[in-house]
């Protein structure tokens, strides 16, 4: 069966200096329905960019080219009118911070019932499936959520809202950039819940976007990890985990404090990640790789199949396997 989300050779490319410049390049990945898969990486590696570019809401200027499947349907090819009707139906997106993403001046009923009422839905039932929404998102009180105004939520509340409203669209794919970021633990921690439960219960397939490397091993079913622009490294969320097959998703994981090491013993990646805009050619990663050869800075950008549904974009991987340990 075909993947419900299809990505191949997508790149962007944004206005930086007298020219364009590539800030995704040629990324390929597939995502299967039901599948929840995280795409990891740090600030600047161009996650928001990817997600953006795959229900083509990019910056003014961008210009994208590849291919972007959703359902067997090529994105790049709709029209204006078939992308609203996309937006509205097939995919959802819900962002890092939901207040820049709902009007301050709309109630939550409004934002709930407005894209089923555009839908056909009359106001009792557009009313009725809010309600239930809101509930569905572990609201413990729909109907006073229901009247409030933005504002009047706290941020976890407000992110539950939006789920709520992405789900009122019964998308097929939802994708979550950062949704948990912006919150405190504790409401991260339900967020995921949600998210988790919407998987489980209704099969729902999402690609959850984060930079939080531990925090995608312990949710996701599959993990693609970004760096400058580029996939460097993908596979089970598990095998990834236990072992990387990339000297950067490596230095991720020791870059993390661990809960039960020693303290201050923390490794860090030496020198600054580079977004895509500033990527050398070749391996965008060798600048600070300590297992960089010459032939690195000409390396191809190519995921390349390691065993099983391990890909690896490292071309020492095979010599170097063993020392990432
Ligand atoms: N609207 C924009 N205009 C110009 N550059 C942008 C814009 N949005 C993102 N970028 C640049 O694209 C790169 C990737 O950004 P982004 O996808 O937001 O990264 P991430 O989500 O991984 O933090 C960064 O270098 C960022 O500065
Ligand atoms: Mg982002």
């Amino acid at each position: 069966m075909a993947a419900m989300l299809s990505v191949d050779r997508l790149s962007v490319r944004l206005p930086h200096g007298d020219g364009m410049a590539a800030v995704v390049d040629g990324i390929s990945f597939e995502v299967g329905r039901g599948e929840f898969v995280g795409l990891v990486g740090e600030s600047g590696s161009g996650k928001s960019i990817t997600a953006r570019s795959l229900i083509r809401l990019l910056p003014q200027g961008a210009e994208q080219e590849g291919s972007v499947k959703l359902d067997e349907i090529e994105v790049l090819d709709l029209s204006r009118r078939e992308l609203r009707k996309l937006r509205s139906s097939r995919a959802a997106m819900i962002f890092q911070d939901p207040r820049a993403h709902i009007d301050p001046l709309w109630r939550i009923s409004d934002h709930l019932t407005e894209p089923l009422k555009l839908r056909g839905w009359s106001r009792s039932e557009a009313g009725r499936r809010g309600l239930e929404l809101l509930a569905s998102v572990g609201i413990a009180d729909p109907e006073r959520c229901f009247d409030a105004y933005p504002d009047q939520l706290s941020g976890g509340m407000l992110q539950r809202v939006m789920i709520a409203g992405a789900l009122a669209v019964e998308p097929q794919l939802l994708i979550a950039d950062e949704p948990t970021t912006a919150l405190d633990v504790t409401t991260q921690a339900e967020i995921m819940g949600i998210l988790a439960d919407l998987r489980r219960e209704q099969g729902l397939t999402t690609l959850f976007i984060t930079h939080d490397l531990e925090l995608a091993s312990v949710v996701c079913d599959g993990i693609l990890v970004m760096y400058a622009g580029t996939i460097i490294e993908s596979g089970s969320a598990g095998e990834v985990f236990a072992r990387q097959m990339h000297p950067y998703t490596h230095g991720l994981l020791r870059a993390r404090p661990s809960l039960t090491g020693p303290v201050g013993e923390l490794e860090v990646i030496p020198g600054q990640p580079a977004s895509g805009l500033e990527a050398p050619s070749g391996c965008p990663f060798a600048p600070r790789c300590a297992w960089a050869r010459p032939a690195c800075a000409e390396a191809s950008r190519r995921l390349v199949p390691l065993s099983g549904t391990r890909r690896s974009a490292c071309i020492r991987i095979e010599e170097i396997a063993d020392e990432l340990d």
